[in-house]
C-alpha cells in the first residue's frame, strides 16, 4: 500500500491545466550569469562549520533509499504513513520546481535532525542534557520529527515520480551550530522559512492548475507549525509566535539553504532537476546586529561585494513580516573594507509590532512592492534573516 505511493500514480488521475503559469521559475528580470550560482556559506554559516566533516547520506538504515519494510518503520515512528490517495500523473513545470524545491529541503531537515539526535544521544559536548525525563522526551519528539520528515521527503518525491520526473536526491551538508540552543534557535528559524515559504508553494500550485495539492500542503504547514511552537517553547518563547506568519518565497528558501548548509557542488542528479536551473541563489546578505529587539531600530547588514559605494547607495533594504505589505528603507553609513561593505538601514519594527521573523533583502530597485515575490525579484543579496520574540 505505501509503496504504491513512490511507484507510478495510478492511470486515470486527471489531467491539469498544460498551460504553465511560472510562478517558481526564475524571477522576472533575473540574469543567471549576473548570479553567484552555489554560493559561498555565509559568514555566519562558514564561521563555525569551517572544518567541519559534511553530513552524508545514507543514513544507516538505508535512506533515502526505502523498501516496503522501512517504509512501515518510518511510518510508525512517524505516528502516520503517506497518504495513500492517487497521484496526479501530470503536474506543470513550475509545480514539478515547487516539489523539488520541498524534497530538497525536507531532505535537509532530514540531514539535520539526524545529526542532532546523534549528538544528543551520544552525548556530543554542547549536546548534553542532565535531566533524564527532558532528554527522553526531546529524544522521542526529535525522533518523531526525524521521521515525519524523512515522510515529507518521500511524499514530495513521490509526486515527482507519479508525474514521470525525477526525484530530488540528498546533496553534502554543513551546520552552523555547535551546542543544543543554538541548533533548537536554528531549527526554529528555518521552520520559519520554510512556514513562509509553503504559502508560496500553495499560491504556485493555485495560479499553475494543479490545485488538488494545495490542502496537502496545508496539513504540512500544520505539522511543521507544530514542530516549531516546541521549539519556541524550548527557547522560553511562548509558543504560537504571531497571529498571521510571515510569507517567504522559494529563491529565499532556496538561496537560504544554499548558503549555510550545502556543500557547494555536492548535489548529485541536479541537472536532472528543474529547480537548479529555475530557482536563483542569491549572494548572501550578513544581518550585523545581533539580539535584535522590538523597537525602531538602524540595522547594520553586510555583504561581500566588488559594488561601488554609489551602487549600494542606489539600492534598497526591504523588510518582509507577518502578511503586511514590504517595507522598503534606503541604505545608509555605508563603509568599505577590502570587498566586504557594511551599512544601515532603518527597521520601524515597534511601529509595525514586527514580532516573529523578518526576510530582510537588498533590491536594486526602490520599489514600491506589492507582494514577496515582487521582491525576490528584485534581490541582489538575502535573505537576512531577523527574528524578534
Ligand atoms: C553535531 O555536533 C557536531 C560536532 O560539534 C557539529 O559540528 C554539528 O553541527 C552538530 N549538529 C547539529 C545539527 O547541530
Ligand atoms: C520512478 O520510480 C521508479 C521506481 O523506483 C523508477 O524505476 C523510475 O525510474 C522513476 N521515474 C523517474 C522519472 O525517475
Ligand atoms: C572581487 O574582485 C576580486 C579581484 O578581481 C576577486 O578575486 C573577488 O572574488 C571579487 N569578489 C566578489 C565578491 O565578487
Amino acid at each position: 500500500m505505501l509503496g504504491s505511493y513512490i511507484a507510478a500514480g495510478l492511470a486515470g488521475a486527471a489531467a491539469v491545466s498544460a498551460t504553465p503559469v511560472a510562478q517558481w521559475g526564475p524571477p522576472h528580470g533575473y540574469s543567471p550569469s549576473g548570479s553567484q550560482g552555489w554560493g559561498a556559506p555565509s559568514n555566519t554559516a562558514s564561521a563555525s562549520s569551517a572544518g567541519q566533516t559534511p553530513f552524508t547520506f545514507p543514513l544507516p538504515n538505508g535512506f533515502p533509499t526505502v523498501n516496503n519494510a522501512l517504509l512501515h518503520d518510518i511510518a510508525e515512528a512517524a505516528h502516520g504513513s503517506l497518504p495513500n490517495a492517487p497521484l496526479a500523473t501530470h503536474l506543470s513545470a513550475g509545480s514539478v520546481t515547487i516539489f523539488e524545491l520541498i524534497a530538497f529541503n525536507e531532505i535537509f531537515e532530514v540531514a539535520f535532525f539526524s545529526s542532532l539526535i546523534n549528538n544528543i544521544t551520544n552525548n556530543v559536548h554542547g549536546f548534553e542534557i542532565p535531566s533524564q525525563v527532558l532528554r527522553t522526551y526531546v529524544l522521542d519528539t526529535l525522533t518523531a520529527v526525524l521521521a515525519q520528515e524523512e515522510t515529507h521527503f518521500l511524499g514530495a518525491n513521490g509526486i515527482l515520480n507519479a508525474s514521470g520526473n525525477a526525484g530530488i536526491e540528498p546533496c553534502k551538508y554543513v551546520f552552523p551550530t555547535a551546542d543544543f540552543d543554538s541548533a533548537i534557535g536554528l531549527a526554529r528559524t528555518f521552520t520559519d522559512v520554510v512556514l513562509g515559504t509553503l504559502q508560496d508553494a500553495q499560491a504556485g500550485l493555485a495560479a499553475n492548475g494543479d490545485a488538488e495539492y494545495i490542502p496537502l500542503i496545508g496539513s504540512v504547514e500544520g505539522q511543521e507549525g507544530e514542530q516549531n511552537g516546541y521549539y519556541r517553547s524550548l527557547l522560553s518563547l511562548i509558543p504560537s509566535a504571531a497571529p498571521f506568519l510571515t510569507r517567504s518565497a522559494a529563491p529565499f528558501a532556496f538561496s537560504a539553504l544554499n548558503q549555510n548548509f550545502v556543500v557547494p557542488g555536492s548535489c548529485p542528479g541536479s541537472a536532472n532537476n528543474l529547480l537548479f536551473k529555475s530557482i536563483p541563489v542569491f549572494a548572501p546578505l550578513t544581518v550585523e546586529t545581533q539580539n535584535i529587539q522590538l523597537k525602531d531600530q538602524a540595522i547594520t547588514f553586510s555583504v561581500k561585494t566588488n559594488s561601488s559605494d554609489s551602487d549600494i547607495a542606489s539600492y534598497s533594504v526591504v523588510f518582509i513580516n507577518q502578511q503586511n505589505v514590504p517595507v522598503v528603507a534606503p541604505i545608509t553609513n555605508i563603509h568599505t573594507n577590502g570587498d566586504v561593505v557594511t551599512f544601515d538601514a532603518f527597521y520601524p519594527a515597534a511601529t509595525l509590532i514586527a514580532d516573529a521573523l523578518t526576510i530582510a533583502a537588498v533590491t536594486k530597485s526602490k520599489g514600491p512592492f506589492a507582494s514577496v515575490p515582487d521582491v525576490a525579484a528584485a534581490t541582489l543579496f538575502g535573505p537576512g534573516l531577523i527574528e524578534i520574540n
